[in-house]
């Protein structure tokens, strides 16, 4: 097997939570996710990345870690996962881990011995600063979550440091010690058969020492700033390279909030040995109001003539100087088909036409569990949503800066709350979408009746089915993973359309996404006679490149 498999394989990412349960608490379950081996291998991935399992308070479901190297209760036991492991690759399914070495979460035995004192072994495996003389925080970074990102410690007498809730430290990767101890854990799952890393916040790592105020033009409290690519962190990148994943082959997806292509092709660049692929959030903001006072609340319509410009800098950017990961949604992103696409009458073609614009892309595709059957938001009220990031966010931006008001928040949550990414996953129309025999820890979507895998699989068109033909069509032709992509049209406001070519073979793939009736003619390049074959469509009676472009029409040609 070639060494960088992950080229052509499409990996689906499993939210254990909310996969499947398997003993009737509600719960998603490892077990779960063995018991669905068999649909994954059904739908043809080639690797799963499970978000933490690890032991936790849950506080940021799972993304808060007690123990890197325990299985929580909640999901099961070590064994489990060890015997996961197996049979998946008995199955030819690898298998990608979640590290979350950002920070970990306040009942680590690490952060319970640092905020005790100043002078023991794991005093330095946190970032602790004095307050200033008034007793105030130490500078003026604010945490995603709202707020500060430093919280006073009262035993310690000193404020520490967290991006994230305050229930998440962060990690001093200054000290040696922390990178040791996060390498060895890294060998340790190795030795259990782990086959990669997806890596949670990778590129936040490193902090200015100087601790720097943030630009505060709104003046508030406390700003976000730029919390990544800071002064150290290419260094620490490369050595967990030299240390753990080239040594043992480990495949590595870096989770990389602000970065552009540009930085991308330091990041994986295969000759400065540090991560295989990133995952940026550049072409998810194409929605976000810019320089709004409320971060990503301030929503603005999506700008499609921008998220052409974004995908293709990556696509020339990274062609030869490193590889894309490819992805729509995942569990920090709300559901395509609510947020970008038509979720009522045009469901299942707007998310075939996602689905279409993102595997041809040269890269790895990403399928987030849900996506690959088209699952929808949730009509949710205030109440109903549990995520920290929203309710923290609602505290503090409707109830005490009243910067945005209920209506505004609630309307930007429900096109981007992550929570939409979150309900249980639909596997049939019975009781619970059978997710749970037991009571589901978050609602199921009402929808469920209708959309679901049980419906997928029977139906002659389907998004499941076309998933399935997607992946099929990656793993047998060549041109999608290697051939050179040339953006047309990028100034049409409906349609995203592109080539990709190799050697004497272009194919073309073209989506409408729009619920326009649009004339094909206008859109095929040149040279392009109509007998051009077609390899996919969506839209199950089109047999040839002519007539009209129907809403939300996408299809793949072979250009003749
Ligand atoms: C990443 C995770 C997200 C989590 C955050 C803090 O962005 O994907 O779910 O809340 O990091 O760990
Ligand atoms: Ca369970």
């Amino acid at each position: 097997m070639r060494k960088d498999w992950w080229k052509n394989a499409i990996i689906y990412q499993v939210y254990p939570k909310s996969f499947l349960d398997t003993n009737g608490d509600g719960i998603g379950d490892i077990k779960g996710i063995e018991e669905k081996l068999d649909y994954l291998v059904e739908l043809g991935v080639d690797g799963i990345w499970i978000s933490p399992v690890y032991l936790s308070p849950q506080v940021d479901n799972g993304y808060d870690i007690t123990d890197y190297r325990k299985i929580d209760p909640m999901f099961g036991e070590n064994q489990d996962i060890y015997h996961l492991i197996n049979k998946a690759h008995k199955h030819g399914i690898k298998i990608i881990m979640d590290m979350v070495a950002n920070h970990t979460s306040e009942q680590s035995v690490w952060f319970k011995e640092s905020r005790k004192s100043k002078d023991n072994f794991f005093s330095d495996f946190y970032i602790w600063r004095d307050a200033k003389d008034d007793g105030s925080e130490p500078n003026n970074w604010g945490s995603n979550f709202g707020g500060s990102a430093w919280e006073w410690d009262q035993s310690r007498k000193q404020y520490y440091l967290h991006y994230y809730a305050k229930q998440q430290p962060d990690l001093n990767w200054e000290n040696p010690r922390v990178r040791q101890y996060i390498y060895d854990m890294m060998r340790f799952w190795k030795a259990k058969g782990v086959d990669g890393w997806r890596m949670d916040v990778v590129t936040s790592i490193s902090k200015d020492q100087n601790f720097p105020n943030n630009p505060n033009p709104h003046k508030k409290p406390f700003v976000i700033g730029n919390q990544n690519n800071g002064p150290r962190m290419h260094e620490f990148i490369h050595e967990m390279n030299q240390e753990v994943l080239k040594p043992f082959s480990i495949m590595s997806v870096g989770e990389s909030p602000d970065s552009t292509s540009e930085d991308a092709q330091l990041l994986v660049d295969p000759d400065r040995e540090e991560l295989d692929m990133i995952f940026t959030f550049e072409h998810m903001h194409v929605d976000r109001a810019k320089n709004g006072m409320n971060g990503r609340w301030d929503l603005q319509q999506m700008d499609l003539v921008k998220l052409k410009r974004i995908l293709s800098s990556w696509q020339l950017n990274l062609r030869n100087h490193g590889w894309n990961a490819l992805y729509f949604e995942n569990h920090d992103r709300a559901r395509t088909t609510s947020r970008w696409g038509n979720d009522k009458q045009y469901r299942y073609e707007s998310a075939t036409a996602f689905a279409t614009i993102l595997h041809g892309l040269q890269g790895t595709p990403f399928v987030y569990q849900g996506e690959e059957i088209g699952m929808t938001n949730s009509n949710f009220g205030i109440e109903d949503y549990e995520d920290i990031e929203l309710t923290d966010n609602y505290r503090e931006l409707v109830l005490e800066q009243k910067t945005i008001s209920k209506a505004d928040f609630l309307k930007a949550a429900h096109k981007i709350s992550r929570d939409h990414a979150r309900t249980p996953m639909q596997w049939s129309n019975a009781k619970n979408a059978g997710f749970t025999n037991g009571t589901p820890w978050f609602k199921v979507n009402p929808d469920y009746e209708e959309v679901n895998v049980a419906n997928d699989q029977t139906k002659e068109n389907s998004v499941f089915k076309y998933y399935q033909a997607l992946i099929k069509l990656r793993h047998e032709d060549d041109i999608l993973i290697e051939g050179a992509y040339e953006l047309l049209y990028p100034e049409d406001s409906n349609v995203f359309a592109y080539k990709r070519t190799l050697a004497e073979k272009s194919w073309l793939v073209i989506a409408n996404l729009s619920d326009k009736q649009l004339k094909i003619h206008d859109y095929l390049p040149q040279e392009t006679e109509k007998d051009s074959q077609i390899i996919l469509a969506n839209y199950l009676d089109r047999t040839n490149a002519a007539g009209i472009l129907r809403p939300w029409e996408s299809m793949i040609l072979e250009l003749s």
